[in-house]
């Protein structure tokens, strides 16, 4: 492995430069509102998309936050002069945060990064040049051990995950940190993990530069790092699940196979997490000639562990080699090379029968149940992050429905959830709707198909009549045996509750 190109990294037990440069970061406003601010919402979304020409044009003056944004972002010599009075320069340079460059300017030796937590803080996130934003391939690196920034599967991981304050937390595959800074605000103990360690050295400058306490760093592969005995209440990864053929980028290929990698950590998750801990990743998968998508990934799920698997898109074999080989920048390379490459992405797709890929979330919940509930579904549509609540919620909706059967349902009393609306469907002008449509606008952002008694059902939850007290009345509205109609509801009650439109009172 040759990191020849990658800079050196600036010192990780530099404690005390790292607060000095955290306070000048803070002092000059480079913070995510005030980087969308100076940058604008064109120049700032351009980042995430590897495109630097506007931000450099936005920040063409000598501002302490313009030349923190050209040195920090944009990977931009700056005179030394000019940012003596704005950051602790000597101390950056010595410690390695920033080197020399020609005879009167300094560069940076990592990208920085602001960016906003949840609660308001103002963190950053320290990654390899040129990887604050958009991916690798905006700068096109080769490196296998290149540690990336922030994107938009780091975000969707950090948005679904439970955050109810907890002991201890494992990120696994660690890479800038970003998780692991996220867990540190409500787990006691955070435990990170990469087979890089150059990963392991940024995550620590990430949560010292963030001012978040320290984790323990621990260097391997998957599970690996763990001793024997180690259980944790909270265990999230966002791994290099890029099905691709041969291991070629850390931070992307997991070198294990198809989609082994995901499988593997998904199954051996269940004996590392404590009795009603969550386990949450992201994960690709296979869709393989002949076979379910569901029943695939049901077959990962681990003893004892409920899970929820949402597939969010699908992409078939060209999609899919095309993202990736886009995301390494290898379109801006040879040609001849990029056709190879292609050429091998799909000669391992068809030996393997793979059709398509689904991309995707998972989330374990332990329990001990003897009948695990396993909900394999597809929801490609937009939906409401941070999901972590609705996350939570789902799971302890589960548990209410393991523990009550139809008759125990018909005398429990329901809550239409908030922001629920009822769409009716059907031709223009036509008196009845030929469906009834229930539509959440919070969370998921779901949208279940009812009929009317269904839909009328819901109308009236408002937890103070049993659901058998509402079913007998709309039984005597609309002329139905009450015995029948509370024979055939249950099933549909069920599923409102199971998706989040009724909330056990
Ligand atoms: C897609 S990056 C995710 C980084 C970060 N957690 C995030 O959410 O943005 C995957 C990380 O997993 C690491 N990795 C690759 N193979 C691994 C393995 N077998 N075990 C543990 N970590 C691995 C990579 O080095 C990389 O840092």
């Amino acid at each position: 492995m040759s990191h020849s190109s990658l800079s050196a990294l600036p010192a990780p037990d530099r404690l005390d430069v790292t607060a000095r440069l955290r306070d000048a970061l803070l002092e000059a406003s480079f913070t995510a509102d005030g980087l969308l601010e100076l940058l604008g919402a064109p120049a700032y979304a351009a980042l995430a998309r590897s495109e630097i020409v506007p931000a450099l044009r936005a920040t063409r003056g000598d501002t302490p936050l313009e030349m923190l944004v050209r040195l920090f972002l944009l990977q931009q010599p700056v005179p030394h002069a000019r940012v003596e009075g704005v950051l602790p320069v000597d101390a950056c340079l010595e410690s390695g945060w920033l080197v020399r460059a020609g005879t009167d300017e300094v560069a940076a030796t990592v990208d920085v990064r602001p960016y906003g937590g949840a609660g308001g803080e103002d963190w950053f996130i320290v990654s390899d040049l040129g990887c604050a934003v958009g991916g690798a391939g905006g700068i096109g690196s080769r490196e296998e051990g290149v540690v990336l920034g922030v994107g938009g599967a780091s975000t969707t991981l950090a948005g679904i995950t439970v955050r109810t304050p907890v002991s201890a937390a494992l990120d696994l595959g660690t890479g800038s940190g970003i998780q692991a800074l996220h867990a540190a605000q409500h787990a006691t103990r955070v435990t990170a993990t990469d087979i890089n360690p150059r990963a392991l050295h940024i995550t620590a400058l990430t949560l010292a530069l963030s001012g978040a306490p320290a984790a323990d760093l621990r260097e391997g592969s998957l599970f690996e790092p763990l001793r024997d005995d180690e259980t944790y209440d909270l265990i999230v990864s966002n791994p290099p699940f890029v099905i691709s053929p041969g291991a070629r980028l850390t931070y992307r290929d997991g070198g294990m196979g198809g989609d082994d990698l995901c499988r593997t950590l998904v199954q051996q998750a269940g004996e590392r997490l404590n009795e009603g801990g969550f386990a949450q990743f992201l994960a690709n998968w296979q869709h393989v000639e002949g076979e379910d998508w569901q029943d695939r990934l049901r077959a990962w799920v681990p003893r004892g562990c409920d899970a929820w698997i949402v597939q969010r898109e699908v992409q078939d074999v060209t999609q899919y080699a095309e993202l990736w080989l886009r995301d390494a920048g290898d379109h801006r390379g040879d040609p001849a090379e990029y056709q190879a490459r292609y050429d091998a992405w799909l000669d391992e797709f068809e030996a393997r029968k793979v059709k398509a890929v689904g991309f995707g979330w998972i989330t374990l919940r332990k329990t001990g149940a003897a009948v695990p509930s396993v909900t394999a579904e597809e929801w490609p549509h937009p939906v409401e992050q941070p999901l972590g609540e609705t996350v939570r919620e789902h799971f302890e909706r589960l548990d209410y429905l393991r523990t009550h059967d139809d008759a125990a349902l018909l005398t429990g009393h329901f809550k239409l959830a908030p922001e629920i609306v009822q769409e009716q469907v059907g031709l223009p002008g036509a008196e009845d709707p030929e469906h009834v449509v229930l539509r959440q606008n919070r969370g998921m952002r779901r949208a279940t198909k009812v009929d009317t008694v269904g839909a009328g059902f819901a109308g009236v939850c408002d937890g103070s009549l049993s659901a058998g007290r509402i079913l007998d009345a709309i039984a005597q509205l609309v002329g139905e045996d009450p015995v029948l109609l509370r024979d055939r509801t249950p099933a549909q009650i069920r599923l409102l509750v199971e998706q989040g439109f009724l909330e056990p009172a």
